[in-house]
């Protein structure tokens, strides 16, 4: 087990307002954050969010708001905070490109490059997809229109920085194969790989001249000149955590060997963590990070849901709509981590219903109802168990989810807290405490009573980082030795 732990979502674009996706990975994130933090301690767990703000699309976004990009920015940024307010994330720290740290440190980083010769001017010329800030290749066109986003691509040319990404192609190759955790899961590992081994890298346009986009951190060695958005963008992963010395050395409590580093993204950036991260981190003498997953897209048809196409979900109106803990428990359930997921309103209830409702909320009502009815609302000693009984005590103590979780498997992770849910519910239809009570066998109702509240109280820890506040509840209504019933949790959505 690691000492430390420390966990980043992507800093997210800020030309608009954060949707559904955006809220998956930050709460994917913050559920490990939550998990690491019980078993490592909350000083061992450091967790990473943030906004992306430099950049074409912000300069565009800005001026059609009729703000400078400054202004605009810290507009925008309040609503993602709040979102994550709302939504429970416990994030460590919240770093916005803007903000002097970063900007000091990705300058010492594009001079350390440059001294090491790894950066170097040369003038291109090519096509350029402007809303996605890509350089395009003639054959990477798709019917002369930008491969990802298929909106008109320009040819352009001008005198920009390059970064020698292609001195490291089978660095990192070696990387890959010798570290199989390093990629996942293992389809997009299989996708980099075949990239890697089928193309050639050129070197990474990292410059933007300044009469085309002023909006951004301007190289230290040529004033005429602003850095590219992306390569900006990763070093907010390492300018969060420390600083490089006048010696180049960086010191970091958490960019250390001793501390397990995961990076969480959608696969729309995979390339960009998976090629281009690795590569500056080795040009710049620092360890590689132990994870980059790649999870799946939440879609709306046949398209993905993005702001470019229009078709968002307000997390905030999800959240307001069923509770936060519901959104966060269908998000994290509903679609394995790594695959694409259908959202929609009627997949929400339909989960609510059967898992929340029917399945622990009933288990949870139930238990405290014949807490209250046989004992007086005092939780009853641990008694004798039968067979049936036993078997779930045993599947009580076994209820880690480590084995899932290093694997990032939510949704297994909570697939497993609820056969433990469900193994309870047969226990009370098999075992009918009614008729116990009318054959007044006090001590079987006893241990029979209590093994429910320990499943209950197990479940409930186990599920505390994926549903922080329903935890909480459950733990109030618990009590420690008297009972408080309140409300069913989950009431029937009809
Ligand atoms: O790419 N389904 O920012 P961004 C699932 N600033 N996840 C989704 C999603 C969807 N439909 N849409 C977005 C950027 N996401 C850069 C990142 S990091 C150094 C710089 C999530 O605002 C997912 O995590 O476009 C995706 O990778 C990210 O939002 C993209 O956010
Ligand atoms: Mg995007």
């Amino acid at each position: 087990m690691t000492k430390k732990f420390y966990i980043t979502t992507p800093i997210y674009y800020v030309n608009s307002s954060p949707h559904i996706g955006h809220s998956y990975t930050t709460i994917a994130a913050d559920t490990l954050a939550r998990y690491y933090r019980n078993i490592l301690g909350e000083e061992n767990v450091r967790f990473l969010t943030g906004t992306d703000e430099h950049g074409q699309k912000i300069q565009r976004a800005a001026q059609s708001a009729g703000l400078s990009p400054s202004e605009f920015t810290d507009e925008i940024v309040p609503a993602f905070k709040k979102l994550w307010e709302k939504l429970g994330i416990s994030y460590d720290d919240f770093i916005r490109t803007t903000q002097e740290r970063h900007i000091s440190c990705v300058g010492r980083v594009l001079e350390i490059l440059l001294e090491k010769q790894l950066i170097y001017p040369d003038t291109y010329e090519g096509w350029y997809c402007t809303p996605c800030e890509t350089f395009w290749t003639e054959k990477q066109l798709l019917e002369g229109s930008c491969p990802d986003c298929r909106r008109p691509v320009e040819k352009i040319k001008e005198t920009n920085y390059f970064f020698k990404l292609s001195v490291y192609q089978g660095w990192l190759i070696d990387h890959i194969n010798k570290n199989p955790s390093f990629i996942q899961p293992e389809i997009r590992r299989n996708e980099i790989l075949s990239f890697l081994t089928l193309n050639t890298l050129t070197d990474l346009c990292i410059s933007r001249p300044k009469e085309r986009l002023n909006w951004g951190i301007p190289l230290p060695f040529s004033p005429e000149h602003v850095t590219y958005v992306w390569f900006d963008a990763l070093i907010n992963y390492i300018s969060a955590t420390g600083a490089f010395g006048a010696d180049g050395k960086y010191d970091s409590k958490w960019w250390d060997k001793d501390t397990t580093i995961v990076h969480l993204i959608g696969k729309d950036i995979l390339r960009q963590h998976a090629v281009y991260w690795p590569i500056m981190l080795n040009a710049l003498g620092l360890r590689m990070p132990d994870t980059v997953f790649a999870h799946g897209w939440w879609m709306v048809g046949d398209d993905k849901m993005s702001k470019s196409r229009g078709n968002v979900v307000e997390p905030l109106s999800m959240a307001d709509k069923f509770g936060i803990d519901v959104y966060r428990y269908f998000l994290l359930r509903d679609v394995p981590f790594g695959m694409d997921g259908n959202f929609s309103e009627e997949s929400v209830i339909k989960r609510y219903n059967s898992d929340l409702a029917n399945d622990l909320g009933n288990l949870v009502y139930r238990t405290l109802t014949m807490v209250e009815k046989y004992f007086q609302g005092n939780i009853p000693e641990k008694g004798r168990l039968n067979t049936q009984g036993q078997k779930i005590e045993e599947s009580i103590e076994g209820l880690s989810l480590e084995p899932l979780l290093i694997f990032y498997n939510f949704s297994a992770a909570l697939e497993k807290i609820w056969v433990l849910i469900n193994m309870a519910n047969k226990y009370v239809e098999d075992t009918k405490p009614w008729n116990l009570a009318k054959e007044n066998k006090t001590e079987e109702l006893k241990a029979f009573i209590r093994l429910l509240v320990d499943v209950i109280r197990g479940a409930s820890s186990a599920l505390e980082p994926f549903m922080p506040g329903t935890a909480r509840s459950i733990n109030e209504q618990l009590g420690s030795d008297k009972i408080n019933k309140g409300n069913p949790l989950f009431p029937r959505i009809e």
